[in-house]
This record gives C-alpha cells, sequence and structure tokens, in this order.
C-alpha cells in the first residue's frame, strides 16, 4: 500500500481485517514512526482498532523494496492535489510507479486508489511498458469513502468498481474482496476512472442546488428544510446530500469537481454545469458575511466565534474547509475572530485565536457561527452561552439548532434558507441587550 493516508491506512487496515497481510509504505518518516509506534496520525473513528486488532498482519516502511517484495497487490493511495490550473497533480503517482522495481516475480497488479483523472490509466500502463514491466497488471479501482465513516464504507460499500486492462486482473481484484457483500461493477479503465470523478461532481451538484433553493427561500419566505424533505422523499431523488449550508469542502469534492471540470476544458467540452456548481459553493460561504452584517452592522471591531473548523465533523481535516474563507473574510471586515473545534486544530489559520472550549470562543462574543455540525453544538442556544455572549447572534451554518428553541433561549437566531426562522433585524433588540451585557 503505497500512501499511509486516509485511504492508505483504511485500505490496509481493512485488507488485514479480511485476512490479507499488508505492508503500508509512506515517504514521511514521522508518520511511520507513529504507525509503528502504535499511533494513529490521522483522526478516523475506530481506525486504531482495527489496526490494532491486525497488527500480526500489518507493516509499516519508508522502504520501497520492502513494501514490494513478494506483494501481489501493489496499491497506490496517494494524494492526488489540485495544481494552479486546475488539473490534477499527480507527481506522487508517478513517483510510485518509477520506483517500483523491475524483475518482480509472478503477476503483481497495480491498483489505482488514487482520484486520477481520465487516461492515467492508460499512461500508467505505457511507463510501465517503457521500462519492461510488462508483466505488473493495472487495474482502476476508485474509492469513495467518506471521512469518519470511512472503515464501515470500505467494508460495506454502495459498490466496488473494478476497471481493468485484462480481465484476469480485475478478477483477482475482485476475488481480494471477498467477505465484502457487495455489487460489483466491472467495466474498462477509463469508465472507471470516470465513476469517480461523475459520482463526486453529482454529489457536489446536490449541495450546490440546495443552497441555490435555500438563498431563493430567504427571498420567498420558504424554509429549506422542510422543501428539502417533500423533494427527497420522491424515490427519484432520494434524501441524501440536500441538506443546505455554507457549502462543500474538504481534501474530495473541490478538487474533484475542478478536475472533471478542467478534463472536460482540456478535451474540448466547456462542462457550464459543473462551473455553476463551483460559483455557487464559494459563494455560499461568504453569505455569512452578510448575515453577520444584518444584525451586527459593520463588523469592524467585533468578535465573531467560529464553532467547527473541520470541513465536515469525525474529521481533523481542514483541507478546503469552508471555516478558512470565513475566518479570512472576517478578519478583512476588520473582526477578531476565534475559533472552536474537538478535533481540528490548525497552526496555520493565522490571526485566528484558537480556543480550548466552545465557552472560551464565545465569552463577549458578538456572534457564534456554526460552522461545522458537531454534535456538541446541539446545545449551543444554552443560557450558560447567552449570559458568556456580548451579543445573543447565532448564525447557524448548518441548521443545526432547533430555532424555536434558540429564540426562546433568548438568542437572535439564523439559519440557512430559514426565513420564518430568522430573528427580524432588531436594532433595538440588540441594543437594548447591548446595554445588559456590554461593559
Ligand atoms: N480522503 C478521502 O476521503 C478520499 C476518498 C476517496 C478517494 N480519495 C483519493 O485517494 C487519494 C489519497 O487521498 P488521501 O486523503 O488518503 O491523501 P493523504 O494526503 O491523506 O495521504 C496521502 C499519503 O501518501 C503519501 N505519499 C506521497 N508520496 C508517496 C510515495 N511515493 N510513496 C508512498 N506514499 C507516498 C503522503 O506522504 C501521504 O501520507 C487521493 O487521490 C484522493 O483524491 C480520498
Amino acid at each position: 500500500m503505497f500512501g499511509a493516508g486516509y485511504v492508505g491506512l483504511v485500505t490496509g487496515a481493512a485488507l488485514a481485517d479480511l485476512g490479507h497481510e499488508v505492508v503500508i509504505r509512506d515517504v514521511l518518516p514521522e508518520r511511520i514512526e507513529r504507525l509503528r509506534a502504535g499511533d494513529v496520525p490521522i483522526y478516523e473513528p475506530g481506525l486504531d482498532e482495527v489496526l490494532e486488532r491486525n497488527k500480526e498482519r500489518l507493516r509499516f516502511t519508508l522502504d520501497v523494496n520492502e513494501a514490494v517484495d513478494g506483494a501481489e497487490f501493489l496499491y497506490v493511495a496517494v494524494g492526488t492535489p489540485q495544481t494552479h490550473s486546475g488539473d490534477a497533480d499527480l507527481t506522487a503517482v508517478w513517483a510510485v510507479v518509477d520506483e517500483l522495481p523491475e524483475g518482480a516475480s509472478g503477476r503483481p497488479i497495480v491498483v489505482m486508489k488514487s482520484t486520477v483523472p481520465v487516461g492515467t490509466g492508460e499512461r500508467v500502463r505505457e511507463r510501465l511498458d517503457a521500462r519492461g514491466l510488462t508483466a505488473v497488471g493495472y487495474v482502476s479501482n476508485p474509492e469513495f469513502l467518506a471521512e469518519g465513516s470511512a472503515l464501515a464504507d470500505f467494508m460495506s460499500p454502495d459498490r466496488v468498481v473494478v476497471g481493468a486492462f485484462e480481465p484476469e486482473d480485475g478478477d483477482r481484484v475482485v476475488e481480494l474482496h471477498r467477505g465484502i457483500d457487495t455489487e460489483i461493477v466491472r467495466t474498462d479503465v477509463a469508465s472507471a476512472e470516470l465513476v469517480k470523478l461523475a459520482a463526486n461532481a453529482f454529489l457536489s451538484t446536490r449541495i450546490s442546488f440546495i443552497n441555490e433553493i435555500a438563498n431563493v427561500c430567504e427571498l420567498v419566505g420558504a424554509d429549506v428544510v422542510d422543501v428539502a424533505r417533500g423533494v427527497g422523499l420522491d424515490h427519484r431523488l432520494g434524501p441524501h446530500f440536500l441538506r443546505a449550508g455554507l457549502g462543500f469542502g474538504g481534501s474530495c469534492f473541490p478538487k474533484d469537481v475542478t478536475a472533471l471540470k478542467q478534463l472536460a476544458g482540456n478535451s474540448g467540452y466547456p462542462f457550464l454545469l459543473l462551473q455553476a456548481v463551483w460559483e455557487v459553493n464559494e459563494l455560499q460561504k461568504r453569505r455569512v458575511i452578510g448575515k453577520l452584517q444584518k444584525h451586527l452592522g459593520t463588523l469592524r471591531g467585533t468578535t465573531v466565534a467560529l464553532l467547527g473548523l473541520a470541513f465536515k465533523p469525525n474529521t481533523d481535516d481542514m483541507r478546503e474547509a469552508p471555516s478558512r474563507v470565513i475566518a479570512y473574510r472576517l478578519l478583512a471586515e476588520g473582526a477578531e475572530v476565534r475559533a472552536w473545534d474537538p478535533v481540528a486544530h490548525p497552526d496555520d489559520l493565522h490571526g485566528v485565536e484558537l480556543c480550548e472550549t466552545v465557552l472560551d470562543a464565545v465569552q463577549n462574543a458578538d456572534a457564534a457561527v456554526i460552522v461545522t455540525d458537531w454534535p456538541e453544538l446541539r446545545s449551543l442556544a444554552s443560557s450558560e452561552v447567552r449570559q458568556a455572549m456580548a451579543r445573543p447572534v447565532i448564525v447557524d451554518g448548518r441548521n443545526l439548532l432547533d430555532p424555536e428553541a434558540a429564540h426562546a433561549a433568548g438568542f437572535v437566531y439564523e439559519g440557512v434558507g430559514r426565513p420564518r426562522h430568522a430573528s427580524p433585524a432588531e436594532p433595538g433588540f440588540l441594543r437594548e441587550h447591548d446595554a445588559e451585557l456590554r461593559h
């Protein structure tokens, strides 16, 4: 297994749990040392237990030869971030392919777990052949796990997609999944590659779609939570990914939407729908600023608490997290920004004060913004928090709280796409509290 990140560690641990011998190789010495010492370098629920339970079948190494020696499958689970042009950066993939030693016995199969542009399999095949590694097979086996539920997603997936040049190579990868009860989609390499990009682009489209519906709700007086429920109960549509909020982030959706948009553009097709999906997502994060201004007026000199930093709950992943954009927009508006997250403690949010507890973050704050729907925040609308805040304004970016309960507890509440539940902008109301609460 090349790559000891989210996908590599989870896949490696899960394959070991299925009874296979797994060697996980990474290039980061610190990461490998921690894993050898029994310490898990990422936050993923349950991963520590599965690694511990299978420690007899798992090894960690920096040495490529140790990883490849006797291996029947060579999994590639390295990062494929976005370049400035929007294309996927395949540097780490090529590094793995180029360092595969020659003269392996049998027919090891390169299994591509990393998300790569369509055509990558063909290029890897050519590169292997050019090095004389014609006896090394290649299979595209994209990964659909979601951080936070990654192990369960791997063990009970909706499907396993296997795209192979040689059917026998595909058969062997399918066989490796024995013990997992699911649909297997057998196809060619290019189609397997596109399944992954299309799936993430479609999920992102649903999120941007419901966010636009939420924005319309705010203008016409409808409640997006009820609208989404009514829409999602249609069996042709289904309920998933119809939660309005602050937009998508994370290591996958933004880069995969961009990669597919770029791939289509490179091939001469402007993917207009995905351009809109992207724009809507960028605007959605920034709408928080307008909501705060509606209640606070200018943000210069105010203190705003950002509650939740990770791009979604149950992960410490800060890649492309909406909290980053919101924090820097607030700083640009002249606000002081405090932040709390139970697991994400980034050291690169310059100018943002990280707090240990929610109460520390909201102390004397003029507003609190729920950025990530951590379960801990369900009880935010408490009298303790109300007392701590200078002005009791909550912008609920994830529609996590019960608006009526928040009002009843004395908060000015503003969700996403819920105008009936938004407190009217009543300067008088806030001035009253100003007098009472500001010293
Ligand atoms: N994170 C997710 O939820 C998720 C889900 C599905 C698919 N994917 C895709 O899987 C791939 C990996 O994603 P991730 O989130 O696990 O990335 P990650 O950044 O968490 O981990 C990648 C790891 O690969 C290591 N690496 C780099 N070069 C290497 C080399 N030559 N040999 C061995 N290791 C090397 C890095 O040091 C790092 O530890 C990406 O293409 C991503 O798009 C991710």
